[in-house]
């Protein structure tokens, strides 16, 4: 694949997507969106593949949508670039995988709502986070109103959004917004332990419990936790199942095999 705005790789069982537009601190145009699409797409279709990483520089992980573009935006070209921003954190979300978000730098805007959208965050005490869309007249579009307030409570989620000021990551640690925090220069190695450490979870388990904790966004508790109920019991028809309570009574290490 041929890619102009991310570099993309993948080692050992993680597909890793790097945000590439260095000069302006990896602020995310259609086309960043676009790849990030396809990226999305190619890690489904991957077998071989068990989890995402997404990252950045040391500088930035992103800092929002590009406001160059922005500017001449009139509103019909901000309704599509949304649909694109919500289909792309939708591939996120929606696939069957972890995701990581990576983050060091600034995580402004677009770029923190799109770190928001991964299952998981690690960022090193350098990281800066913050939704300054009010700074610019506008509102956060990529789920800034709708998930930070589920993640962390409409009070705080008013503050930051209203304020829109930047803060630290210590603080987005506190808040609940970050999993782990570590220091710079472990950052690239204590992000590929966690990639490693999730490579070896039971597949099923982990798309299902993914399934399930998004779906509580949509359904009542009731009918949440039926669905829990069936999942629970469709995963007894797993080998991973079998292999994980097998190898817990004999004493070893499961080898999950996602089937
Ligand atoms: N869109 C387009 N360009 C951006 C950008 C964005 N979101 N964020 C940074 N850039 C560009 C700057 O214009 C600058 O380009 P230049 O070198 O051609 O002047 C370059 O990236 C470096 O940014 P700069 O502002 O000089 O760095 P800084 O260290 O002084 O400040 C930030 C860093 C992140 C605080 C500042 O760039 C900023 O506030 N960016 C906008 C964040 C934002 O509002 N995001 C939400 C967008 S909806």
């Amino acid at each position: 694949m041929d890619f102009k705005t991310v570099i993309y790789t993948k080692e050992e069982g993680a597909a890793i997507v790097q945000l590439n537009r260095p000069e302006v601190l990896n602020a995310m145009n259609e086309e960043v969106l676009e790849e990030l699409e396809m990226v999305a797409d190619d890690v489904v279709r991957d077998e071989k593949v068990k989890v995402l990483v997404i990252k950045g520089n040391e500088t930035a992980f992103a800092a929002g949508a590009d406001i160059q573009d922005f500017v001449t935006y009139a509103p019909r070209d901000a309704h599509q670039y949304l649909s694109r921003v919500q289909v792309s954190m939708g591939k996120l979300l929606g696939m069957g995988k972890p995701t990581i978000a990576s983050i060091a730098g600034y995580a402004l805007g677009g770029g923190f709502e799109m770190a928001l959208a991964c299952d998981l965050r690690i960022a090193a005490h350098t990281a800066h986070f913050g939704l300054p869309e009010v700074n610019l007249g506008i509102i956060p579009g990529g789920g800034g109103t709708q998930r930070l307030t589920r993640l962390i409570g409409e009070g705080k989620a008013k503050e930051l959004i209203m304020l829109g000021e930047v803060f630290d990551a210590q603080t987005a640690y506190e808040l609940g917004l970050v999993n782990f925090l570590v220091p710079l220069s472990d950052l690239e190695t204590e992000t590929r332990k966690l990639a490693k450490k999730l490579c070896r979870k039971p597949p099923l388990a982990l798309r299902t419990a993914k399934e399930l904790i998004q779906l509580s966004y949509d359904v009542d508790i009731y009918n949440g936790l039926m669905m829990e109920k069936e999942k629970f019991a469709y995963l007894f028809s797993s080998t991973d199942q079998k292999e994980g309570m097998t190898a817990f009574l004999e004493g070893r290490k499961a080898t999950f095999t996602g089937k």
